[in-house]
């Protein structure tokens, strides 16, 4: 970065599964650091972290913690953002929010540099991170909406247990050895922590993420359908959506149909998709090459394979889509936002 200019940065959530890899990722990308404040609730407050060659001490968050804060990394739960967001806005911070709590605010951008970073200009002191889910499938899809146009959507997916954050891997594990061990599983916290019913997740699959709307879809389901709307400006986009939790930590897998409104070819998809910025195309059925949520885990890419036609539908078309929910779905989204507004200017 050739800016010399260094921030104030305060990392909210900072103990928590995107919390911790935001820390790594800003050290990991020398993010330009005057001073960082780690914040989260008063039961992890005290704890030390690493940062760089420093210890820096978690504090608990309140408004007050945001006096002096340029850039403010926010990743502990919508109703706290609802709460603590304004209050840092007040002191003059920009916030970048990976909770749904602003998502769909008219007058809050909701951001993939690779695909819609001019939005970020219209910030009004908040942006928000779209949801880890949504972040992947529309990296992959804007190549494809650019070239051949979009008209329609349908997502599965396969999603990781550390997308329901740092207690659900805990879980999975408790559940794993118990299961093994041929014990009783106890299930405390999946499909949805507030919930009544909760179901084991070990050597299991949970057809409900986010609790269910009136209209029978979850909450992580209308998130996928409304922010790709937003993010690929296209609100006549038809998008459907059916989300699930699988027993793996890491990555969340997609199976995407598409429709587009030219004609193409399976081919042509794949050449617009290797080059285009953030995606790794890796689709050789001949030699069983495809994504999986294993290589995934740790890198900042989104993966794209199994690229082949509809074979009803000559505009129909179905991928394969792998990313680190915790880093391109998370983390790394938000310290790349943060790099957009230090390097365009738009603090
Ligand atoms: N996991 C993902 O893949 C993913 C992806 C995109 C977005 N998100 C969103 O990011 C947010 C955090 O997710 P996560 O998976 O990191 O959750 P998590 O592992 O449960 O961590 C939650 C963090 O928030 C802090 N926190 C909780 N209550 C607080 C309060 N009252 N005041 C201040 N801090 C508080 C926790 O601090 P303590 O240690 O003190 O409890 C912890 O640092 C959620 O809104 C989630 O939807 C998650």
């Amino acid at each position: 970065m050739s800016n010399t200019k260094t921030y104030n940065v305060a990392v909210l959530g900072a103990t928590g599964a995107v919390g911790q890899k935001i820390i790594e990722t800003l050290e990991m990308k020398n993010f330009p650091i005057k001073q960082l404040k780690l914040l989260s609730s008063s039961r992890s407050a005290g704890t030390k972290i690493k940062f760089n060659d420093e210890i820096i001490i978690v504090e608990e968050a309140k408004p007050e913690s945001f006096e002096g804060v340029d850039i403010a990394l926010f990743s502990a739960g919508g109703s706290i953002s609802k709460v603590l967001a304004p209050e840092a806005v007040k002191r003059g911070a920009v916030v970048i929010d990976n909770t749904s709590a602003y998502r769909m605010d008219e007058s809050v951008p909701l951001v993939i540099p690779e695909v819609n970073e001019t939005d970020i200009q219209a910030h009004n002191g908040i942006i928000a991170n779209p949801n880890c889910s949504t972040i992947q499938m529309v990296t992959a899809l804007k190549p494809i909406q650019d070239k051949y146009g979009l008209n329609r959507v349908i997502v599965s997916t396969y999603q990781a247990v550390s997308g329901a954050g740092a207690e659900a891997v805990e879980e999975l594990k408790d559940q794993a050895q118990a299961f093994l061990a041929g014990e009783d599983l106890h299930a405390e916290l999946l499909p949805v922590k507030s919930e009544s019913n909760h179901y084991p997740i070990a050597f299991n699959a949970l057809p409900q993420i986010d609790v269910f709307q009136d209209n029978g879809y979850t909450f992580e389901e209308m998130k996928m359908i409304n922010e790709t709307k937003k993010i690929l400006h296209h609100a006549e986009l038809s998008v459907a959506a059916t989300c699930v939790r699988l027993p793996f930590f890491t990555s969340h897998a997609e199976s995407v149909y598409f429709e587009v409104e030219e004609d193409t070819s399976v081919s042509s998809i794949q050449a617009t998709l290797k080059h285009a910025p953030g995606i790794v195309l890796k689709d050789n059925p001949q030699k069983q090459e495809y994504p999986t949520p294993l290589d995934a885990a740790g890198k900042s890419d989104v993966f794209v394979g199994r690229i082949r036609k509809d074979l009803d539908d000559h505009k129909g078309y179905h991928m394969w889509v792998v990313s680190d929910n915790l880093l391109k779905g998370a983390a790394w989204n938000s310290v790349q936002i943060a790099e957009s507004l230090v390097k365009n200017n738009w603090l």
